[in-house]
């Protein structure tokens, strides 16, 4: 499945929505490029495809694609943002998903904010709310997709995107860190899914469950070398990419990563020879 990626040119820490935010950090804005290309070379290298979006000047969290929407099949539900910083994007990824001819559609004016707070585990869509997603947009995402969800509640202001926390490696697999979710959603992921694979808080902070599993590899920041060993077990393996200038906007390798199911440049070319 194609990757969608925006590449760190306008990245930086321009306001803060989110505890990791302070704008009197300072981002190296080399190394921030070091790590995105790094995160960029490991998917070719795994043999993913990797469609860029077009950086927009003024907008610094685009780099963060898994909020751009979710795409499922040729569909896509495009985000509405919960803070007005990033709605400044929505009209962005509009525009980039209707180019490729996507269906689009979006929750008007509830907030969701894409795959950053929905996650497919086999054929169900696991979605946190709490603080970025407004609960009402689950039933609507549910009927556009035509899937069905199961809604976590969020309750870590640390991990205030589902993709923060709970990570699927396999439809039977994922990577979890309890804490971040209220006890009854916990025991909810916990029928759901038969393997969890629990992440002690301190890995967790280091957004190692922010991962992408490509086949049995799973990509994440350095934090993910500590899994080294359950990771082993549940027959995986990982590769740690050092994440420090993304981590200070409160992301990681999860959060620059959208993967985009049945769409892209691709689906317009093929439209085209129809
Ligand atoms: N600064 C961004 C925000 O607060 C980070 C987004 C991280 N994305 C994610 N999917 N967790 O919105």
């Amino acid at each position: 499945m194609p990757i969608l990626m925006c590449p760190p040119t306008h990245y930086g820490v321009e306001y803060e929505i989110n505890p990791w935010m302070h704008v009197a950090t300072q981002v190296d804005r080399r190394l921030a490029w070091q790590q995105w290309e790094a995160l960029l070379h490991t998917y070719r290298e795994l043999g993913v495809e990797v469609v860029l979006a077009d950086p927009v000047p003024g907008l610094p969290d685009m780099v963060f694609t898994a909020n751009a929407g979710l795409t499922r099949g040729d569909r896509v539900v495009l985000s509405r943002f919960r803070h007005p910083e990033r709605q400044r994007e929505e009209s962005r990824w509009r525009e980039l998903f209707e180019g490729w001819g996507a269906p689009v559609c979006d929750t008007g004016d509830i907030a969701f904010e894409g795959a950053g707070d929905a996650l497919f585990v086999g054929d169900t869509l696991v979605c946190g709310y709490g603080f970025r997603t407004d609960p009402e947009a689950i039933p609507l995402v549910a009927r556009q997709l035509g899937v069905d969800t199961l809604a976590v509640e969020l309750v870590d202001p640390r991990f205030y995107h589902l993709d923060t926390c709970l990570c699927p490696l396999d439809p039977g697999t994922i990577l979890l860190a309890p804490a971040a979710l209220s006890p009854e959603s916990r025991e909810r992921v916990r029928r759901l899914v038969p393997r969890v694979v629990e992440v002690p808080d301190g890995a967790a902070a280091g957004f190692a469950c922010n991962a992408m599993a490509i086949g049995d590899v799973v990509v994440s920041s350095t934090a993910v070398e500590e899994l080294r060993t359950p990771l082993r077990t549940a027959g995986y393996r990982v590769v740690g990419l050092p994440m420090s200038e993304f981590i200070k906007a409160g992301g990681g390798v999860r959060c620059l990563s959208l993967p985009v199911d049945g769409i892209g440049p691709q689906s317009v070319a093929a439209a085209a020879t129809h």
